[in-house]
């Protein structure tokens, strides 16, 4: 068995794209477990940049298959756009396999998701407005519409109808909003339906096969630690479970089928959308880490909050997902700091603590103690060994690596398959 699973260990878009990319030079299958395209995943290749959202990271190798599992939230449109762009730059797309089981996305909850951030006024999630929520809503209800489902023409049009009537109701009687037009998404649907006909398939048996035969595979998380609809900074979370048992449901593999689980950490912390954010620097600084980190969203452009690395949280990710390795990314963006700050704990009121608490109010009541390191100025892009980076910049990899007791196996230098610095092996 040869088995990684790759999280995000913060608030999403740590640069997991990049490594599921740079570790699939090795892998057979990349299965994508939760989310939808709200993800944006980062690949540069040379002087090319692609910007991946529902099609799995290791696309960019034409040998390795590239699922997107049951868990996923699959938007047709979103797909044959992506595949379409893909394809006019080269890339092929024919080892992609589509689940079977994995919900659709349709027109209505796009709509949805667009009015119940509106109603919610100051107290939005800042969502990324791609239906993903009100899909999730629909599978846990138990009327959610799945890939089985369009595969068939008649089961289809009974189940679409049922829902669009439904959900106009909501949208007209609740949100005042404009209703959808139903012959219009029948019409379109059916068109997607033979459009992805050809990826369609049980992926739970090509995952279950490829591991059984020793091949190496990699499980794409999307989103973070902290998005999760259980362990994360709820109700300021995505709809799904993006920690590593997610995938155990969201690919259809035993737990016992979980080797190595790599989380991807910035060496500071950013978060898109609205929630509380303990080491956040709403100030000079966090402009600082903005510019260097080009921290603006991959799928809606929105600027990144930028803040320092926050051990407690890691601490935290680091458990909840049974972290056996991370792989810090973005050191360079930290190079010309004078001093660089880690949070080593919370003050609450008079208390220190060191557990992530569940309560916002609690958690918004937080002041972060730190830790000051000295800085480099030497610039470490080109850096390819742990030695070669300078002193202080190990220095701060190896406190991290301290701190959260989780050896810091990748450390990443820059945006590049070759900016990649690796102490030791991912895959067994
Ligand atoms: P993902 O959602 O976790 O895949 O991350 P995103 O792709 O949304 O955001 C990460 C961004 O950081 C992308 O623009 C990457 O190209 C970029 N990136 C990844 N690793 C590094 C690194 O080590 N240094 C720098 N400067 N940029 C990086
Ligand atoms: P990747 O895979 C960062 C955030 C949104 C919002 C919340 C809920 O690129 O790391 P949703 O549309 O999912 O209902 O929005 O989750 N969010 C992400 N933030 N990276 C992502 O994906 C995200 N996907 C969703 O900004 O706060
Ligand atoms: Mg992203």
């Amino acid at each position: 068995m040869s088995t990684v699973v790759i999280v995000g260990a913060q608030w999403g878009d740590e640069g997991k794209g990049k490594i599921i990319d740079f570790l699939a030079a090795q892998a057979d299958v990349v299965v994508r477990g939760q989310g939808g395209n709200n993800a944006g995943h980062t690949v540069v290749v040379g002087d090319k940049k692609y910007a991946l959202h529902l099609v799995p990271s290791g696309i960019l190798y034409p040998e390795t298959i590239n699922i997107i599992g049951n868990g996923v939230v699959f938007d047709p449109e979103g797909f044959l756009k992506e595949v379409q762009q893909l394809e006019a730059e080269g890339v092929s797309t024919e080892n992609i396999k589509i689940s079977d089981r994995a919900h659709v996305i349709f027109p209505y909850h796009k709509v949805i998701d667009e009015l119940s951030e509106a109603a919610r006024g100051a107290k939005k999630i800042g969502t990324t407005k791609k239906g993903i929520g009100p899909c999730y809503m629909d599978k846990v209800e138990r009327s959610g519409i799945r890939i089985c489902d369009l595969m068939d023409r008649e089961v289809f049009i009974e189940k679409v109808t049922q829902q669009i009537e439904k959900k106009n109701e909501i949208i007209e009687k609740i949100y005042k909003g404009k209703s959808v037009n139903k012959e219009e998404i029948i019409e379109k649907y059916l068109e997607y339906a033979d459009k992805i006909r050809p990826y369609v398939d049980d992926t739970t048996v090509i995952v279950y096969d490829e591991i059984i035969k020793d091949k190496k595979v990699l499980f794409e998380g999307a989103q973070g630690t902290l998005l999760d609809i259980d362990l994360g900074t709820y109700p300021y979370v995505t709809s799904s479970h993006p920690i590593s048992g997610g995938f155990t449901v969201g690919s259809g593999i035993g737990p016992n089928m979980i080797e190595e689980v790599l989380g991807i950490a910035k060496a500071y912390t950013t978060r898109v959308g609205k929630g509380p954010f303990v080491t956040e620097q709403d100030n000079e600084t966090g402009d600082k880490i903005r510019v260097a980190g080009n921290e603006f969203g991959t799928t809606t452009g929105r600027p990144r909050r930028c803040g320092w690395f926050d051990a407690v949280m890691l601490k935290y990710s680091a458990r909840v997902n049974g972290m056996t390795s991370i792989a810090l990314m973005l050191l360079d963006v930290l190079t010309g700091f004078d001093k660089i700050r880690i949070c080593t704990a919370y003050r609450l009121g008079d208390k220190e603590i060191h557990n992530f608490p569940a309560s916002l109010k609690t958690l918004s009541q937080c002041e972060p103690i730190y830790e000051e390191l000295d800085g480099w100025t030497e610039d470490i892009t080109g850096a390819k060994t742990f030695e070669e980076l300078p002193v202080n910049a190990q220095k701060y990899v190896k406190r991290i690596e301290e701190l959260v007791g989780v050896p810091v196996k990748i450390v990443s230098v820059g945006p590049k398959r070759s900016q990649t610095i690796v102490r030791d092996k991912i895959f067994k």
